[in-house]
């Protein structure tokens, strides 16, 4: 998923900060990913074998998280009469005999004559989203379904979904003519599962940071959190709306959620430090990294000043080619710089 601020292309210079500031020697770690997105650093943390707790606020991607980070075993569908992924697959695949939400509010056909005309799907796109999105929920309630099965099969649709969407890339705004790739019929495909150790564990959340922080405690604490003012809730609000598949209320041209409480203070200026320094402070982590670019809304001497109060800090740098969709753009650079701030915090040792 083509994702803004995603660390898919820099894990490894996330893994070697890691390694040269906390110098690790072993795989008996806790890793929290406190701010998941698309779960790319929590998934990446789980391959090298460390345990993992991950959140996010946004729900669609706690629904991710469910599946790349908690699945641990291999997914059989059993109490299904299409017992066998391969079935399961072509069943949902060849459904598409219901008309719901996502037809009736984010496609032309659907919003013709309406106060706004949308067009985020095509017409079959929709109803294929419609009608797998309301079958799953289905298997749910009849007890068809388990629940790493359910999540599973949620990721597939969200993915799936999010390649034929006809928008630059994010649900801000779609584009006024159907591009090529949201002309193709959506593809509901099996996904990986990442099968690990059993003697690891996985924890996934869907809170605020800055609350669940005061409940967990672990060795490796990385924080990705927005750089700027760009929300993920409105950028995002159409995988919120297929994941919680709520009906809800939305508003103006694009379509997005009306009622909304998931602001985050990482996005406001006014707030934003304060709510940082909180984090920080209040963390039960040895070792904590931030991911941050120059460009971000605390400024780099706020974060090495905040972080230097709890502990040994350094910050490491490396350039990084800037995501393309981010059109909204103040400046019209290629590249920004990426910062790692580490900290080792003053508190008493857990032992890795
Ligand atoms: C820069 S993105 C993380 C990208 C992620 N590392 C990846 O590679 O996909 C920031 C994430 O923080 C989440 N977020 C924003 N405010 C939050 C908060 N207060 N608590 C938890 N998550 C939050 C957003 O929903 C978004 O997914």
């Amino acid at each position: 998923m083509n994702y803004i601020g995603s660390k898919l292309s820099i894990l490894n210079y996330i893994d070697n900060t890691i390694q040269d500031f906390a110098k690790i020697n072993n795989n008996n770690v806790t890793f929290c990913d406190i701010f998941a997105g698309t779960s790319s650093v929590g998934k990446y943390f789980k391959k090298k074998n460390y345990s993992i707790i991950s959140n996010d606020i946004q729900y669609y991607s706690y629904v991710i998280a469910k599946h790349y980070i908690e699945n641990n075993k291999k997914i059989e569908f059993k109490r299904l009469k299409q017992n066998n992924i391969t079935d399961v697959f072509e069943y949902l695949n060849n459904l598409n005999n219901k008309k719901g939400f996502i037809y009736y509010n984010y496609t032309m056909e659907g919003t013709e004559n309406q106060e706004y005309e949308r067009k985020y799907f095509t017409e079959e796109n929709a109803i294929k989203i419609d009608s797998i999105r309301i079958k799953i929920e289905e298997w749910k309630k009849n007890n068809l379904v388990e629940e790493n099965e359910y999540y599973y099969l949620l990721t597939c649709l969200l993915e799936a979904a999010d390649k034929v969407a006809n928008t630059a890339s994010v649900y801000e705004a779609f584009l006024k003519n159907i591009k090529k790739s949201a002309c193709k019929p959506l593809q509901f495909r099996p996904l990986e599962v990442l099968i690990n150790s059993e003697t690891k564990k996985y924890i996934v959340k869907n809170k605020d940071a800055n609350d669940l922080i005061k409940e967990i405690e672990g060795d490796i604490l990385y924080l990705d959190p927005p750089y700027n003012t760009r929300k993920y809730d409105t950028n995002y609000h159409m995988l919120e709306t297929i994941a919680l598949y709520d009906n809800p209320k939305i508003k103006g041209k694009t379509g997005v959620r009306a009622e909304n409480n998931k602001r985050s203070k990482y996005c406001m200026k006014k707030e934003v430090e304060q709510t940082f320094e909180e984090l920080i402070k209040n963390a039960k982590f040895k070792y904590i990294f931030l991911s941050y670019n120059d460009e971000g809304i605390i400024p780099f001497k706020r974060i090495e000043e905040i972080m230097s109060k709890y502990g040994s800090y350094k910050v490491y740098k490396q350039k990084h080619k800037r995501y393309k969709a981010d059109n909204k753009r103040r400046y019209l650079k290629n590249n920004t710089i990426e910062y790692i701030h580490c900290l080792k915090k003053n508190m008493p040792e857990r032992g890795i």
